[in-house]
C-alpha cells in the first residue's frame, strides 16, 4: 500500500482577519465584536495591530510561498467591506483583498476564504446581532458582494467560522453570555445564513466551492456506563452534529430536536426556510479540530457551577445533560487542551461516514509559548511532534477509506489567539511581538517551519 499523501493533497495554512491584521481603523475599516470585546484580562494584546498583516502581507505570502503551500486560508474583515455590516462598500477594503488574492495567485497559492470568522460589525450586533433575522439578509449580501468582486479568482469558500464555538463558549469568544432560548434561535439564523452562502456561491461563481466550517470534537463517554453514552450521544449531537446535519442533510438533528424540546426552546422560521434548507447543500466540510472530548452523565445539578462543571470544563456550557470528566488515556498541552491524534483519525472516518462527502482540514495546530535564541531560531519541535502525529493519522484515515482532500493547519504565522494573546502562539512564522510590547513585528521562520516545509515536498 502506497504511504504517502496523493499528489493532489491540499497542503494549507490558515489565519483568521482579526488575529492578524490589525490595521483595525485604518482605510474606512469599521469596528467588529472583536474590536470592542470585553476582555477579563487586560494584560494580553487585543486586535489593534496583531501581527500587522494588513501591512506585511506581500511578505507573509512570499514566506508563504517558500513554504510550499498550495492554499491559503483567510478571512475577510466583514467591516472592511462594509463598515456598518451593510449600505455601502468601503472600495479600500475591497481593493485590499483583491490585492491579496494577486499575490497568492502570483505564487499559484489557492484562496480559500472565510466569509466571517467570529468579526461580526459591531452596527449589526447594536441592532440584535445574530438573534436578529435581519442580520442574515445582510449576511447575505455581504457574501453575494465578496463572490461577485472575487469570483473571477476564487472558487473555493467557506461559510461561518465554528458556529458552534461561538454558541458554545459564547463569553470567551464574544465577550457576553447569549441566554439559551436566544442561543438557539442564533443558531437557526446562523445555520439560515449559511444556506444562503451556499445557494449564492453556487449561483454566483463559475464553478464555486463551498463548505461548512465548525470545529468538530468527537465526544467520548467516560465509561461504558449506558448514562454516561447518552451524554456523550447528546453532547456529539448539540455540540457537533446539529451543526453539520443542518447543513449537509438540511435538517435538524433529532437528539438535538429532543435536547431543544426539554429545554423548552421554539424555533422561529421566516418563510422560505424549511425549502432553503433542504435544497442549498455544500461541496464539502471543512473542519477545524483540535482535540476530543470526554462526558459523563450529570449525577445532580450540584456538579455543576455556572454552567461549568468543577471538576473539568472542556467546552461544556450547557447544564444536566453532559459533564466533562478527564480523560486519563489522553495528555494535555501547556494550556489545558487535550491531546489525541488518534481521535483526529476517528473523527474523520466518523464525519466520512456521516456526510460522504469530502473533507478539508482547516485549522489544527499547538497554541504553544515560543522563544526566540540568541541566534534568531525558534526550536518548537513539540509543534512538529503533535503536527507529525497528527498528518499521521490523517494518512491512516485516507488510507482507510475517507476523502480527505487537504491540511491547513492553524496556523500560518503567529497570531492573537482569541483569548489567551500572543503568549499562546501558533504559526510557522514568528512574528516578534509580545502581549506587552508591539515591536516592529519581524518575522522569523521556526524550526517547523522547515519540517512542514519538507513533509509538504516529500508528502
Ligand atoms: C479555533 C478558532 O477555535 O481555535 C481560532 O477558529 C482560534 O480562531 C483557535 O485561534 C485556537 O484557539 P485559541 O483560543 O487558542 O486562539
Amino acid at each position: 500500500m502506497n504511504k504517502t499523501f496523493p499528489k493532489d493533497f491540499l497542503w494549507g495554512a490558515s489565519i483568521s482577519a482579526h488575529q492578524t491584521e490589525g490595521a483595525y481603523a485604518t482605510d474606512g475599516k469599521g469596528l467588529s465584536v472583536q474590536d470592542t470585546r470585553p476582555r477579563d484580562n487586560h494584560e494580553i494584546a487585543d486586535f489593534t495591530v496583531a501581527v500587522d498583516h494588513y501591512h506585511h502581507y506581500k511578505e507573509d505570502i512570499a514566506l508563504l510561498a517558500e513554504l510550499g503551500i498550495k492554499i491559503f486560508r483567510f478571512s475577510i474583515a466583514w467591516t472592511r467591506i462594509f463598515p456598518h455590516g451593510r449600505g455601502e462598500i468601503n472600495q479600500k477594503g475591497l481593493d485590499h483583498y483583491s490585492d491579496v488574492i494577486d499575490e497568492l495567485l502570483k505564487y499559484h497559492i489557492q484562496p480559500y476564504i472565510t466569509l466571517s470568522h467570529f468579526d461580526l460589525p459591531q452596527a449589526l450586533e447594536d441592532e440584535g446581532g445574530w438573534s436578529n433575522r435581519a442580520t442574515v439578509t445582510a449576511f447575505k449580501e455581504y457574501a453575494e458582494t465578496l463572490f461577485k468582486a472575487y469570483g473571477d479568482r476564487v472558487t473555493h469558500w467557506l461559510t461561518i467560522n465554528e458556529p458552534n464555538i461561538m454558541l458554545l463558549v459564547d463569553r470567551k469568544i464574544l465577550g457576553k453570555e447569549i441566554p439559551l432560548n436566544e442561543k438557539y434561535q442564533q443558531f437557526h439564523h446562523l445555520m439560515m445564513a449559511e444556506k444562503y452562502a451556499f445557494d449564492r456561491c453556487h449561483t454566483l461563481v463559475p464553478g464555486g466551492q463551498i463548505g461548512p466550517v465548525p470545529n468538530i470534537s468527537l465526544v467520548y463517554p467516560a465509561t461504558s456506563k449506558p448514562e454516561d453514552n447518552q451524554a456523550a450521544l447528546y453532547f456529539n449531537s448539540v455540540r457537533n452534529w446539529a451543526y453539520l446535519d443542518f447543513a449537509c442533510f438540511g435538517r435538524y438533528n433529532a437528539v438535538f430536536s429532543d435536547y431543544l424540546c426539554q429545554n423548552n426552546i421554539d424555533i422561529t422560521f421566516a418563510p422560505g426556510d424549511a425549502d432553503l434548507m433542504k435544497t442549498a447543500l455544500p461541496d464539502f466540510v471543512a473542519m477545524n479540530f483540535y482535540t476530543t472530548v470526554t462526558v459523563e452523565q450529570p449525577t445532580t445539578t450540584g456538579d455543576m457551577k455556572n454552567g461549568i462543571s468543577d471538576q473539568q470544563s472542556e467546552d461544556i456550557m450547557e447544564r444536566g445533560f453532559y459533564k466533562g470528566f478527564t480523560n486519563t488515556y489522553l495528555k494535555k498541552n501547556a494550556f489545558n487542551w487535550t491531546i489525541d491524534p488518534l481521535g483526529l483519525k476517528t473523527t474523520l472516518q466518523t464525519l466520512y461516514d456521516r456526510y460522504h462527502l469530502p473533507i478539508i482540514i482547516t485549522e489544527n495546530g499547538l497554541g504553544a509559548e515560543d522563544h526566540l535564541t540568541d541566534d534568531e531560531k525558534i526550536h518548537d519541535e513539540y509543534r512538529i511532534d503533535y503536527l507529525a502525529q497528527h498528518t499521521e493519522q490523517c494518512l491512516a484515515a485516507i488510507h482507510a477509506g475517507v476523502e480527505l482532500i487537504g491540511y491547513s493547519p492553524w496556523s500560518a504565522i503567529d497570531l492573537i489567539s482569541v483569548h489567551e494573546g500572543i503568549k499562546k502562539r501558533y504559526g510557522f512564522i514568528y512574528v516578534d511581538r509580545t502581549d506587552a510590547d508591539e515591536k516592529a513585528q519581524k518575522r522569523y521562520k521556526k524550526d517547523s517551519f522547515y519540517w512542514y516545509q519538507k513533509l509538504i515536498e516529500e508528502g
